[in-house]
């Protein structure tokens, strides 16, 4: 015998389902447009200046700025499933223990399509210093810019737009930061 309240719960219960299949749909079919943009990532200048920090009893570390120009089209990257678009360029060297480092130095969060086409000069929004006091020793370093896609639906995809080949870090400058 069928009571009013079983077949709401059988109603509620298909259309559950129903919510579920359509957002995984809505999760697969993104995936099926992922798309791969490609930018140009340009480093204008690298500079290592000592500055001050609190760790090693307040005595100098280096640190590096760098200024870079960037162009990419990352609108290919929106679709119907994309909230948010996490952008960030990570310098990637070896510093002289051979330890590998990759640090973020500058990042941009877009929420909407139309502010996915870039083309700016920029520099880095985070101090970018090794572990270690200095640079001196580290390998040349790459400079990537990769990019976290946060779906409404699904799993975070990531993807990398831009990289420079590999540039040396240039010798200290003595005035101070
Ligand atoms: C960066 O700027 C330089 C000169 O200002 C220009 O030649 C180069 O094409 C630019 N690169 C990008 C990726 O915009
Ligand atoms: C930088 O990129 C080059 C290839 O372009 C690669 O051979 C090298 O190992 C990379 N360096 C680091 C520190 O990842
Ligand atoms: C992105 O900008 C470039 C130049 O600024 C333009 O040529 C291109 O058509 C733009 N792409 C889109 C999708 O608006």
């Amino acid at each position: 015998m069928h009571t009013v309240y079983s077949r709401i719960n059988n109603v509620s219960a298909f259309l559950s389902s129903c919510l579920m299949a359509l957002l995984a749909a809505i999760a697969l079919s993104s995936l099926v447009f992922t798309a791969d943009p490609k930018g140009i990532l340009d480093v204008q200048s690298l500079n290592i200046y000592e500055g001050h920090t609190r760790r090693y009893h307040n005595r100098w570390q280096d640190v590096t700025f760098v200024n870079f120009n960037l162009t990419a089209d990352l609108t290919p990257l929106f679709n119907w499933n994309t909230k948010q678009l996490f952008l960030y360029l990570q310098a990637e060297y070896v510093d002289a223990k051979g330890v590998k480092n990759e640090v973020v130095i500058w990042d941009r969060i877009i929420h909407k399509k139309d502010k996915a086409n870039l083309s700016l000069n920029g520099r880095n929004k985070y101090v970018f210093r090794n572990l270690g006091k200095s640079f001196k020793g580290a390998s040349a370093a790459n400079y990537t810019l990769k990019y976290n896609v946060m779906p409404y639906v699904g799993l975070l995809t990531y993807g990398e737009a831009a990289r420079t080949g590999p540039l040396a870090f240039p010798e200290k400058r003595t005035e101070v930061a």
